[in-house]
């Protein structure tokens, strides 16, 4: 990983993605430090029981100026760099939004699926967590010793 670039219409992230690999069980332990256009980085290798993956893991990796204060409701403006090494380690916040009531499970299931219903249960608890300082990603890199420069991109936004 060279640079984290991402246009405005990924922000928010891909929380989502991380999902099937957090319900499994993990062991973690910390990836070299990459360094990136912003600043040095580093994440977390995730292994996957049962699926026999080492998943290179960064999360809560800022790609734009915070837009609070002056910035609220302007274009987006370019990262600065940062200093020393930013530890990727925790998902950023969400951003402000109402959260689905799914208290009642039968009055939800008349809403959405079950399988959306069992991933909202999941995920709700991460995305109590909100606020407008949000613009951060989470990137996950299975294979990160292949050689070929091509790799797939399975981008994730979720609003
Ligand atoms: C969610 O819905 C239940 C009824 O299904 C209601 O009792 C509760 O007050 C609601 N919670 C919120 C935060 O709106
Ligand atoms: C949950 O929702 C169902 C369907 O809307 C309703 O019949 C039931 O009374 C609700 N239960 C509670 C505890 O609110």
């Amino acid at each position: 990983m060279q640079q984290v670039r991402a246009s405005p219409l990924a922000m928010a992230g891909a929380v989502v993605a991380a999902a099937a690999l957090l319900a499994a069980t993990e062991t973690r332990s910390p990836t070299p430090i990459i360094n990136t256009k912003y600043g040095q980085l580093r994440g977390f290798y995730r292994s996957v029981d049962g699926y026999g993956l080492r998943v290179a893991t960064y999360l809560g990796v800022p790609y734009a100026t915070p837009p609070v204060g002056a910035n609220r409701f302007s274009p987006t403006r370019t990262l600065s760099q940062w200093v020393g090494v930013h530890e990727a380690v925790t998902f950023g916040p969400a951003c402000p939004q109402r959260l689905p009531n799914i208290s009642n499970e039968t009055a939800a299931l008349t809403r959405m699926s079950r399988g959306r219903l069992r991933a909202l249960q999941r995920y709700l608890p991460a995305l109590k967590r909100q606020s407008e300082d949000c613009l951060y990603l989470n990137l996950y890199v299975p294979n990160e010793g292949r050689t070929s420069t091509q790799v797939k991109i399975l981008l994730n936004i979720h609003r």
